[in-house]
Order: C-alpha cells, then structure tokens, then sequence
C-alpha cells in the first residue's frame, strides 16, 4: 500500500484518525493540497483581503538586487533551492533579478505535487531557456538530508509564501534545527513570515468576503471522503475563522453544526460530533522582528537582514548558520 504504515494504514488514514480522535479534534492542514486544495489555495492567493502574496511579491519586485547583495556573492556558481515550490511565480521575479546581476545559479525547486513541479519547469524553462533546473519532487523534510551531498557550491535555500507559519512554534524549531545540521557555514536561507499587523487585516485574510478559504478547508473533508470512504457532509460544517492579537496566531475551524456521526471506511470507524463541536484546521502563526530574531537562534541560525514590503506586511529574512 502507498505510503502505508505500521497499522497498514497509509499515513494520511494514520493522520486523520489521530486527529479525530483527539479532544478538541484536529486535522493537519499539510493534507489541504490536493488538486483541487491546490486550486483553491491559488485562488485564495489572487483575493483581494490576501495581502501576503502580493507583499512578498513585492519584497521580491523591489527588492532582487539587495537580496542578492546580501548573500555576498562571491562570482562562484551556487544553488539556488526552493523548499514547497508551489507554482514559483514570486521565485521567477527573484530569479530574474539574480540573473541579471550576472548570477551563475542552479535552480532545485522541491515540491511534493508532481503537476506543481511539472508547470513550474516547464514555465521557467521558457522564461529562462539558459537555466539549469533541476526539479525534485518529494517531501522536502525527507530531501533535506540529501543538500550537503547534492555539491559543494554555495546554496540559497527559499522557503517562502510564509509556510513557516503554518508550523507549530516547536515544529518551526525542530525542522529549522534539521536544516542547520545539512547546511554550510557559507549557505543563507531566506524565509517568508507574515508580521503582525492590525488584527482585522489578519482576520480578514482568512475569512474573505468570497467565501473561498472555506471552501478551502472544506475540501479536506470532500478529500477524506474521496480518499478513505467518508460520508462527511460539508453542509452540516461550517468555517471560523480567528485571530489572537497576544498569540499572534490566525486559526481556522470546520464547525459542526449539528451533533452528527461520520463513518470512516478505510478506519472502520465511526466518529460522532456534537453540536457546534469544532475542528481545528489550521494555524498562520504571524511574526514580529523579536520572534524571528529568537527563531533564528534557537535553532542555530543568524538573522543577515529583513527585507520588508512598503506596507510592513511582510518580512523575507535571510538568516545565516551561527557560528
Ligand atoms: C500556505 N499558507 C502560508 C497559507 C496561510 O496563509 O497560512 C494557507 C492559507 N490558509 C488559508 N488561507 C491561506
């Protein structure tokens, strides 16, 4: 079985069995991106209340040339590694920029849906015919091993789009604290965090006025239903959104609406909701310069320097290993 599991399960089963047998319940936002989450989530990113795209773009936009002063160029070739490419749109601003600075770079864009990794070649092949791209698909955390063997040349690692975010504050240590372990002293990173702002912005983004991120974490349930024999019905969920100002944590919930039963096929399981007994979906943790500061450090890096949109939406913060 793919991906299967001690239990035979496949993790994605796994996942979502532990998650709805938790109190409060939970599901993993990590299984948001199938083809049609994917979809969604690209729609989401063109929303007018979804300023996060838009201010990295700009960041990037504006920006380029600094970022590329800031890793220290040394005229030597490097690898420029995109951790969760995605479709790489913000990625090809920033690569232009590094090429017309006279740049001799690699492109590994790393994602675990082959269709993302597939258009995203195919659209920089024909932007860039020059460029060396050498795609990857796959869990990055599992690929993150392979970075020192992959050469000995100097690598800028992207992890952009503020994933970050989406992790827990231990997570953000435990997988910035792997990398440091694959990374050279010469090596930057550049990460995307999305800073704390007026709480109604915050809010806002993820509780658009075109109803399309409930769709969004909707279309988890419809995966589970497709995917393990669920009998979820979406209409008896509904979408909550929130955002705690001292947290600085924006979270979203599937709410039920009525006390209900769903039964799991794959898990020969059944799971009962109460009424208005919520799921938790997602966290988008949101930074200020402290908390990036002491990101950095403990897990073993140096903040270079923040690179902010006009706004003060957005931070890129390239961070260099301690040493
Ligand atoms: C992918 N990630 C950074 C998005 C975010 O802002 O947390 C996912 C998202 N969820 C709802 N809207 C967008």
């Amino acid at each position: 079985m793919k991906n299967s599991t001690k239990t035979g399960h496949s993790a994605f089963a796994e996942d979502v069995d532990k998650g709805l047998s938790s109190v409060p319940k939970y599901l993993s936002s990590k299984y948001f991106y199938d083809d049609e989450g994917s979809r969604l989530f690209r729609e989401i990113m063109k929303l007018p209340e979804y300023y996060l795209t838009r201010s990295e773009m700009e960041i990037f936009t504006e920006q380029g040339r600094a970022i590329y002063e800031a890793f220290d160029p040394d005229s030597e070739a490097f690898d420029l590694i995109e951790l969760g490419a995605g479709d790489g749109t913000k990625t090809a601003v920033l690569v232009g920029h590094l090429l017309e600075e006279g740049a001799d770079l690699r492109f590994v864009p790393i994602d675990i849906s082959s269709e993302a990794i597939d258009s995203l070649t195919r659209a920089f092949h024909q932007r860039f015919p020059s460029l060396r791209i050498e795609p990857e698909i796959g869990d990055y955390f599992a690929r993150l091993e392979t970075f020192r063997e992959k050469s000995d040349r100097r690598k800028i690692i992207l992890f952009l789009g503020s994933n970050i975010g989406n992790f827990s504050r231990e997570q953000a240590v435990g997988f910035f604290r792997s990398l440091r372990d694959v990374v050279n002293p010469g090596d930057r990173v550049l990460i995307g965090f999305d800073l704390h702002k007026n709480p109604r912005t915050i809010l806002n983004a993820y509780d658009d006025s075109l109803g399309v991120t409930p769709k969004f974490n909707l279309n988890l349930l419809k995966r589970i239903n497709r995917e393990l024999g669920a009998n979820f019905d979406t209409d008896k969920f509904i979408h909550y959104a929130s955002y705690h100002p001292i947290e600085r944590a924006a979270r979203s919930f599937l709410i039920s609406e009525a006390e209900q039963t769903v039964k799991i096929e794959a898990l020969g399981k059944e799971f009962s909701f109460r009424q208005w007994e919520p799921i938790f979906m997602e966290i988008s943790q949101k930074y200020d310069l402290q908390m990036i500061e002491e990101l950095a450090s403990d897990s073993g890096f140096e903040v270079v320097r923040n690179f902010f949109d006009e706004n003060r939406f957005y931070a890129d913060s390239m961070w260099k290993p301690s040493s």
